[in-house]
């Protein structure tokens, strides 16, 4: 028995047996069970479970799953819950072998297209010829109707034999599962892999097993983070992160997968990767180049141009309210970690002032940050953003963004540490090169979470389209932080630590202006 055998972890097989179909057809989670990772049987053909929207999520879900060694006819058998089962839609059958150990990983991907908006699904994963997996989804919604999504990044594995492990990681996917989102962003830093270099494969399958806990009953859509980079694995060091998820298209054919929009309701996800842009690297050393790998710049600005394109088509899109663009890198962050990244505020953010993004979602620093609403910059060669209001209660979008540090997903180093004021204004430290890095006033810093009590926590966003065209709509915020979780009893209990609701005019209204007017 290997040393990675012997560890004790919450896996698949609780998932398995702790979760069940209720007539609803909606997905119930009871805890998990603890487990050998020996007991893992021969005969299982199908784990690692989690869904993805396609381009248009009111009528497309990819079921993605891995399977040990090649099966035949993988499939995906889809019914309603009140119809039965009767569609079975082919898989297709992604592999990569990573660099450092030589696992190859063979991933299923079935498209189900053709699906109802809003509507609740049940589905069977067929995999080697035997039912291996029941669950159930529901598909978005469209048109402007209420909806919950929720956020946070930087989760890692649960199995603590592993670095950057925590159990932590096992009552996020819990924690996101209760609040019965519609979708929920992984704002980067998903498995660390990458700082288990001997391992990636297997730390990736410890990460899978455990967020299937809920990304196997609803779609969890992720954005890159330096830790998806694993040199040696793909020009980018991301063929495990392509291969591993089904992502809508960005038309650049080479980097798929990097970059993509998808739009719920009226609110249009951007989902970018600032590994293009952000001038912090990671000062590891990677076995296969010997150094770390340096991705700045890397699309060549094809990300960019998407970027652009993508935004100026939404603002004049009358079915587009909001503007959400998750990342990973925070463009402002006040942590004493990581901190804010010029890269970012020089790529992004003129685009995101000009066509009026409303929310910015970050992780990296593993901690709780909200931005007052900003829009445009102060004079200085750092960028710094412009307050328009220190509201904390009520934010008019119409106005200003919002910027999110939503890095409390579990990984086992929580920072919750933030530079000292001075002269009671907040510092931030900015990532201004590869290497260097300075301090300025950060007055735009509105909420910290210093609270090592409740070191994890998520973002969870309700929706309300308003009544008529040209009405406003409203997106209500909620931060709710968590306390650690022991691996045994229940999860902990979600606590409200931050709210605000952010006011925006809708885009259908009579004298509709395009949004960069404001
Ligand atoms: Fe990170």
């Amino acid at each position: 028995m290997t040393e990675s055998m012997e560890r004790t972890r919450v896996s698949r097989r609780s998932f398995l047996g702790g979760v069940g179909v209720t007539a609803g057809g909606l997905m119930v989670a009871s805890g998990p069970v603890l487990w050998q990772q020996a007991a893992k049987a021969e005969t299982v053909t199908a784990e690692q479970v989690h869904l993805t929207f396609g381009a248009d999520p009111a009528r497309e879900v990819v079921v993605s799953w891995v399977t040990p060694t090649a099966v035949s006819n993988p499939a995906v058998i889809v019914g309603t819950t009140h119809g039965g089962f009767g569609r079975t839609v082919r898989a297709e059958t992604l592999t990569y072998t990573d660099s450092n150990n030589g696992v190859e990983t063979l991933v299923q991907h079935a498209r189900v297209d053709g699906l109802q908006p809003e509507t609740d699904y049940v589905y069977k994963i067929v995999s080697g010829g035997e039912t291996q997996v029941s669950s159930a989804f529901r598909t978005a919604p469209e048109g402007r109707v209420p909806f919950r999504f929720t956020s946070v990044g930087d989760i890692a594995c649960g199995d603590t034999g592993y670095k950057k492990a925590s159990l932590n990681a096992v009552a996020t996917a819990a924690s996101i599962e209760s609040f019965d989102p519609v979708v929920h962003l992984v704002n980067g830093d998903l498995s660390y892999a990458n700082s288990n270099q001997l391992a990636q494969p297997q730390v990736w399958e410890e990460y899978f097993d455990n967020t299937q806990l809920s990304s196997a009953n609803r779609p969890w859509m992720p954005t890159l983070g330096n830790h998806e980079n694993e040199p040696g694995n793909g020009p980018q060091g991301y063929l495990s992160y392509q291969t591993r998820f089904a992502l809508p298209g960005n038309g650049s054919g080479e980097f798929e997968g990097n970059w993509y929009s998808f739009q719920i309701g009226s609110v249009l996800f951007v989902m970018l990767d600032n590994n293009d842009v952000c001038y912090q690297i990671d000062t590891g050393t990677y076995l296969s180049t010997g150094d770390n790998q340096i991705l700045t710049g890397y699309s060549d600005g094809a990300q960019l141009k998407w970027l652009e394109r993508t935004l100026r088509e939404a603002s004049t899109d009358r079915s587009v309210d909001w503007i959400v663009a998750v990342m990973h890198q925070p463009a402002m962050s006040t942590s004493d970690a990581d901190g804010s990244d010029l890269g970012i505020r020089q790529n992004w953010m003129p685009l995101f002032y000009q066509y009026g993004v409303d929310f910015v979602l970050a992780g990296h620093d593993h901690d709780y940050e909200r931005s007052y609403a900003v829009r445009g910059t102060d004079s200085g060669t750092v960028l710094r953003p412009h307050v328009v209001s220190t509201d904390l209660t009520h934010v008019d979008s119409d106005k200003g963004l919002v910027h999110l540090v939503i890095g409390t997903g579990g990984t086992s180093g929580h920072d919750d540490v933030y530079n000292p004021e001075v002269a009671g204004v907040p510092q931030e430290t900015i990532n201004v090169s590869g290497t260097a890095t300075e301090t300025e006033d950060a007055p735009w810093s509105a909420v910290t979470d210093p609270n090592t009590t409740y070191p994890w926590g998520l973002g969870v966003f309700d929706v309300d389209p308003g009544r008529f065209p040209g009405d406003k709509t409203t997106m209500t915020f909620t931060y709710y932080h968590t306390s650690a979780w022991s691996g045994s009893g229940a999860y902990p209990t979600p606590v409200e630590f931050d709210t605000f609701t952010a006011t925006r005019t809708r885009s259908d209204g009579f004298g509709f202006r395009q949004r960069d007017s404001k």
